[in-house]
């Protein structure tokens, strides 16, 4: 090889070189550019509408099922749902909530009415273009767009249709109610009250308030044990009143004759149900409840016709349905 040709060789795998470089480098810059822009793309990528949805007690597994169902939403529809609430039961600072979201201005709420307040703070939303949606506990005289939940009244009568079939139409019935105040809890006694009032074996014997705590429903439920021995059935028309009465049966040891009804199939529920401490549960439908808040917001957003209210389903779970209703969930009790 003389040197001219040595000479060539090294220049031209130079040239090689220096090309493979310059066209590895041009590659770099350019998937840098389209990631850069890519980046700022999804920053910028702000969700189509921006929902706040305000539940009753944050620490609660019925609102956890809520708050999921709504969220699961927010990649189908490009939305963003706030999801807020007290850590426990607190109306006032779900009014204050309420109030914050209108003045913030958001594109929708989803808000449980429990009581008189919340009517005027709902009509305060409408006033101001903000469509609103009840969920779980509604006010039918508000101006609300439409309710999503279960019909209360209906699931107090379906209660009561229960308790006169499991118990033979025989028993003297101690009632804990969650709340004295709230709207969805009176509609369930009221129609509890109503379903039981053509069965002539049974009686009413007291109501009582647990605040929706485990703990007073158990100090209530041991009271009127007490006072009125000839109790031998409860209904509880929220979350924590079968555990409280279960737990008040347990310590004066009647967990043997007493029939426990309660709402809301909670793991702890299905667990008592199991165990046999309590005989049958209202089963509730939160996560659809939540899902189906943001679908009718969108709804009401793109101008579709909606419904007045919509009822999800209330069922009964006994021990005799108790495994069909576990293998339905794949053995998830949650
Ligand atoms: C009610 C909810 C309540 C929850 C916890 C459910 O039965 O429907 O309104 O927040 O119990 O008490």
């Amino acid at each position: 090889m003389n040197r001219t040709t040595i000479v060539s060789i090294l220049f031209i795998s130079l040239l090689i070189t220096a090309l493979s470089f310059s066209f590895y480098f041009y590659h770099e810059v350019q998937s840098y550019d389209q990631k850069i822009a890519e980046g700022i793309a999804s920053e910028s990528s702000i969700p189509k509408h921006h929902f706040v949805l305000i539940g009753e007690e944050m620490n609660h597994d019925y609102w956890r099922l809520v708050g999921e169902g709504a969220k699961q939403t927010e990649q189908v529809y490009d939305v963003f749902v706030e999801y807020v609430g007290p850590e426990r039961s607190n109306p006032e600072e779900q009014l204050k909530l309420l109030d914050m979201a209108i003045k913030s201005k958001v594109d929708g709420i989803i808000v449980q009415a429990l009581n008189d307040p919340f009517t005027a703070m709902i009509n305060k939303a409408i006033e101001a273009d903000i469509p609103v949606i009840t969920i779980d506990t509604d006010s039918p005289t508000s101006l609300r767009n439409s309710y999503i939940g279960t019909n209360n009244y209906m699931a107090g009568r379906l209660a009561g249709e229960a308790l006169i079939e499991d118990t033979n139409g025989e028993a003297a019935v101690g009632i804990i109610t969650g709340s004295f105040t709230n709207a969805h809890h009176k509609l369930r006694v009221k129609g509890f009250k109503d379903a039981v009032e053509k069965a002539e074996g049974i009686s009413i014997v007291a109501v009582e308030e647990s605040n929706i705590t485990r703990v007073e429903a158990e100090e209530k439920a041991y009271r009127l044990l007490t006072e009125h021995d000839n109790i031998t059935a409860f209904f509880g028309t929220s979350s924590y009143d079968g555990i409280g009465i279960a737990a008040a049966a347990n310590l004066l040891n009647r967990q043997e004759d007493l029939y426990i009804m309660t709402f809301d199939a909670l793991v702890e529920n299905i667990q008592l149900l199991e165990a046999g401490d309590i005989d049958a549960i209202i089963e509730q439908q939160p996560f659809e409840m939540g899902y189906k808040s943001i679908e009718l917001i969108q709804d009401i957003i793109n101008g579709k016709p909606i419904q007045d209210s919509y009822h999800t389903d209330a069922s009964i779970i006994r021990t005799s349905n108790l495994d069909n209703w576990t293998r339905e969930r794949g053995g998830n009790l949650d």
